[in-house]
């Protein structure tokens, strides 16, 4: 039941276009809000003074309008806002200002009065923040009223919103109360039950006669109080009504005078029963009031459904009490005061209906779809939550968890890492989204079924389906995959659709992939089959056309050179050739023939540095044939290698069959071969053969900070605090060495744990450089570019802006920093949702001086001013705000500190 009656407030409402012009600056009490719906002028209700404001500013969507209101006999215009209905699950929302109101009543008044002249009455469903808070049915009552009591949780608007149904109408409204409500009111009993929102179906002022409700000024939070005639069998009791003022002093709810003055109170009776009709199951919450307005105490039991709630209760003469119940799973209501030794007696009742708030997604969920709007444009179709009330457009949801997100017929341009945190995807499709390049950044999502990346520009597979364990259909159609089909996707042991058509892909397909219950589709490719039919189409000669960017013309060649040139010319391109001729010529000065096949880029590379080029041959006898392997990623595989002059070396093999990582190849040996500094790992050569990429670097034994935080317990058992810092200190070095030591300027763009690796005296050194960027120009403060990197450490402000800076770095090394501190890696499905990113998880507990959340193997074994200079620039590294967070220079003046205080600590405490 709802309640119907025409309040003072909505007559006025009716009449104020017919100019009734009170000259009055608001005198509300603070925090009142009375928004007229799609009308055009404030007013003020001359019948309790309280002023009326339009709604266009608090809704950005719908029609104004008006109805014809009949009432009296005469006829008025009533404004009202229509939303034209577009669909189920369209919704459109008011934002209301409820500021810091720790708990508010909102009041929405729905009128549909036959405006459209259809005599067709909209059902919609309303919500407020997220909970759905109910249907809508103007056929059934005509104006709907509804007051809900809402308990603030954050933020400053609160939004409340019409949400069509299916064959629901245009949603429809006239008018929106906000009344703020005493702090604590109401919440005696129901902080107990969690988050909830407060649905009103029944408040009583027992006694009161009068057809219209009691409300402000009366009530000085304008509650709507009704009369009690409508509820069985009050002739059973006399309603009084006798002055009394009473002290509230400790009822929060703060009950109006007015209200408590008047009472049912029975004389002649054993009980008086009120009948609440539910209609339907669900939980609710009972508010009783009792005051002492007779001149004798009173005394009787309260039953509620039955069950005595309070026996004896006593009602003093000029006293007030209350009492509160939660009836849970309820759906009929009846409260009884029975006879214990005189006049039982109710004053006023309250019951109200308690909606579920859903839990709100996670907040990496959210940061990360909201990165993904911020940086494509893209429109969900409304912000706040993404679960709840209703999911966005394109978005779908698994109770607060984002299961699904289908975006397509757009330019992403390539899976930025942002994917990669949203951890709880099971569907994910990028169809026709442009994007080009490698699979990349997906190898977090475990729980991903369906993939969909058809009708795209990607070229190549990438490593990330080693981990996408849970991968059912895996659709890659129409794009423009090259090479082979890695061996990899056969571990996927739940894929049952691998669809492939229209790929530019070639060779055998992996026998891996033969499965009873696999569908693998094909067809148009160059050549890919189970057979080995296509086994040599991959052997077909390819002339490699590697991208490089720096290039100096070779001073004009001899002319008889020339000749023979051309004449070989003919399986390539002639700028090829002369290279192919020219490296030819220098190489065999220093090497014999087996050096022939040595590329342009190689000839290139060399220039640029003094790193050795290393043949493949050289290479196959220093890793012995590639035995060892000591490391392996997206990248490929490294290996251990020893020189012929007895050196051991980390032997990088890169994966990377279609050419496609050549630029970064280039990138790396370029810029190592111009940096050197002890803490950033140096390069011994490369070889670049036919189509090998293979990188020669200086042989760590320590392994990387990754394999001793997260390896086995004793490698993390002997990573104490001090050595952390220590590693911090050497790695913020070699940052600090790239930002502001070298020239050009070096923006590393991957720091990662990974990438930071210690020797065996443990000293630490950052390695890959694969993404690195120089800044050429001297004052450019950034650089614009496509946002690379790794999930969990990349900084939301370069994602967002795609503008590049030093401080992009700085982000990432503070997420080192907190792995050092916590000991746990940046995303992590372990544990409750909020706890899946590192950088969110631990900020508030750092900033507080909390240190519950430091890794266990350097519990109480650290020196807490040490540990709090380190958490504290962690903290700030890690500042959404990039203008915030210190320079790497700064971050390893501090660090340098928390290492000497520990290192301090350590010797005082030895002596
Ligand atoms: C409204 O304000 C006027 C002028 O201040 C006052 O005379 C009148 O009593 C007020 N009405 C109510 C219902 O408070
Ligand atoms: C509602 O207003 C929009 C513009 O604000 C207009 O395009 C549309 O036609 C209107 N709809 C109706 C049913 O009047
Ligand atoms: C709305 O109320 C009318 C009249 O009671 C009823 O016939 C109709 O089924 C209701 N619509 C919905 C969607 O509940
Ligand atoms: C009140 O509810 C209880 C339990 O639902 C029922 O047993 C009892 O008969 C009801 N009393 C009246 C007066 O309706
Ligand atoms: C109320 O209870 C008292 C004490 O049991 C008893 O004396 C009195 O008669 C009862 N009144 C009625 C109306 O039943
Ligand atoms: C891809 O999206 C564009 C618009 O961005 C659209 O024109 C095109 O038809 C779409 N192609 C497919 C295959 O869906
Ligand atoms: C992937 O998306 C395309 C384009 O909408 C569709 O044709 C195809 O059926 C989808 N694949 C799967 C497995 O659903
Ligand atoms: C998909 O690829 C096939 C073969 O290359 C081509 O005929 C077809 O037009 C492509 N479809 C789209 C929508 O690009």
């Amino acid at each position: 039941m709802t309640v119907t009656r025409c309040s003072p407030s909505l007559a006025l409402l009716l009449v104020h276009g017919l100019s009734v012009s009170v000259l009055l600056a608001s005198a509300d009490p603070p925090g009142f809000l009375s928004l007229s719906c799609g009308g055009s002028t404030s007013f003020v209700d001359s019948g309790n003074n309280i002023s009326w404001v339009p709604d266009g500013p608090y809704v950005t969507a719908g029609n104004a309008t008006a109805a014809n209101f009949v009432q009296g006999g005469s006829t008025s215009q009533l404004p009202l806002r229509f939303f034209a209905d577009s669909g189920p699950g369209s919704r459109a929302c008011f934002r209301l200002p409820v500021g810091n109101l720790p708990l508010v009543l909102v009041r929405p008044r729905f009128v549909y009065g036959n405006y459209d002249g259809m005599h067709r009455p909209p059902v919609f469903a309303v919500s407020l923040g997220r909970a759905i808070a109910g249907f809508v049915n103007l056929s059934q009552a005509d104006p709907w009223v509804e007051e809900f009591v809402w308990r603030r949780e954050k933020g400053a608007a609160l939004p409340f919103c019409l949400h069509s149904v299916a064959g629901g109408g245009s949603p429809v409204i006239s008018s929106l109360e906000v009344r703020p409500l005493p702090e604590g009111a109401y919440g005696t009993r129901l902080q107990e039950f969690g988050d909830n929102l407060l649905r009103k179906r029944f408040r009583i002022n027992c006694g009161y006669v009068d057809d219209e409700p009691l409300r402000y000024p009366l009530d000085y939070h304008d509650r709507l109080w009704d009369a009690d005639e409508g509820f069985s069998p009050s002739h059973l009791a006399a309603a009084f009504h006798i002055p009394v003022s009473f002290d509230l002093t400790g009822i929060k709810e703060n009950p109006p005078a007015s209200v408590l003055q008047t009472a049912r109170v029975l004389a002649r009776k054993t009980a008086l029963t009120y009948n609440f009709p539910l209609d339907k199951l669900g939980d609710y919450y009972v508010a009783l009031y009792f005051a002492g307005i007779m001149p004798v105490s009173s005394s009787f039991d309260v039953l509620i459904n039955g069950d005595v709630v309070h026996s004896d209760y006593t009602v003093e003469h000029g006293k007030v009490g209350s009492i509160f119940f939660m009836g849970k799973k309820i759906e009929s209501l009846n409260i009884t005061f029975r006879n214990n030794s005189f006049y039982p007696q109710v004053n006023g009742i309250e019951i109200y209906e308690v909606l579920e708030v859903p839990v709100e997604c996670s907040t990496t969920t959210v940061s990360a779809l909201q990165v993904i709007r911020q940086s494509t444009g893209f429109d969900f179709g409304w912000e706040d939550d993404p679960c709840s009330p209703k999911p966005w457009m394109h978005v779908g949801c698994d109770g607060n968890l984002v299961t699904s997100l289908k975006l397509s017929d757009m330019d992403l341009g390539a899976i930025t890492p942002t994917f990669g945190d949203l951890l709880d995807l099971k569907i994910l499709d990028l169809h026709n989204t442009s994007i080009a390049g490698e699979i990349t950044n997906l190898g977090t999502l475990q729980k991903l079924e369906i993939l969909n990346l058809s009708f795209n520009k990607l070229t190549s597979f990438g490593s990330d389906f080693n981990t996408m364990v849970s991968l059912q259909i895996l659709d890659l159609h129409n794009n423009s995959l090259e090479g082979a089909v890695p061996d990899g996707l056969g571990s996927l042991n739940y894929l049952h659709l691998l669809n492939l058509e229209n790929n530019r892909l070639h060779g055998v397909l992996p026998q891996s992939l033969k499965k009873e219950r696999l569908e693998v589709r094909t067809s148009g490719n160059l050549c890919l089959s189970f057979s080995s039919m296509c086994n040599n189409f991959s052997n077909h000669p390819s002339i490699p056309t590697p991208q490089v960017t720096v290039f100096d013309m070779e001073r004009p060649l001899h002319s008889n050179r020339k000749t023979v040139i051309i004449a070989i010319a003919t399986i390539g391109s002639v700028c090829f050739a002369i290279l192919l001729i020219l490296l030819a010529m220098i190489v065999q000065r220093r090497r014999r023939k087996e050096d022939d096949v040595i590329s342009r880029t190689s000839r290139e590379m060399q220039r640029w540095s003094a790193a050795r080029i290393f043949s493949y041959k050289e290479i196959k006898a220093a890793t012995n044939n590639f035995r060892d392997v000591i490391g392996s990623g997206g990248f490929g595989s490294v290996y251990l290698g020893k020189l012929s002059d007895g050196k051991l070396v980390a032997v990088k093999v890169r994966l990377d069959k279609t050419q496609l990582g050549a630029d970064s190849f280039f990138n790396e040996v370029h810029l190592l071969s111009q940096v050197r500094h002890q803490n950033l790992v140096s390069l011994e050569g490369f070889c670049h053969e036919s189509k090998q990429q293979i990188l020669v670097y200086e042989y760590l034994p320590g392994g990387s900070l990754a394999d001793n935080l997260y390896g086995s317990n004793s490698k993390r058992a002997t990573l104490n605090w001090a050595r952390r810092l220590k590693i911090a200190v050497d790695a913020a070095k070699g940052l600090d060495y790239l930002h502001n030591g070298s020239n050009p300027r070096i923006i590393h763009r991957d720091v990662k744990c990974s990438n930071i690796l210690l020797d065996a005296e443990i000293n630490a050194k950052v390695s890959d450089f694969g993404l690195s960027k120089q800044v050429l120009q001297v004052d450019a403060t950034h650089v614009t570019t496509a946002v690379k990197g790794t999930a969990g450490y990349l900084d939301p402000e370069y994602y967002a802006t795609q503008q590049l800076t030093e401080k992009s770095d700085v982000y990432s090394f503070g997420v080192v920093l907190l792995e050092m501190i916590c000991g746990r890696e940046p995303l992590s499905h372990v544990g409750p949702p909020d706890t899946y990113n590192l950088v969110l998880w631990a900020k508030p507990y750092l900033q507080a001086d909390s240190f519950e959340i430091v890794d266990e193997n350097i519990k109480g074994a650290f020196n807490p001013e040490s540990m709090k200079k380190a958490a504290s620039v962690a903290i700030r590294c890690v500042e959404r705000d990039a203008s915030h967070r210190p320079t790497i220079a700064e971050v390893l003046a501090e660090l340098k500190e928390a290492y000497s205080i520990q290192l301090t600590s350590m010797s005082s405490e030895a002596t």
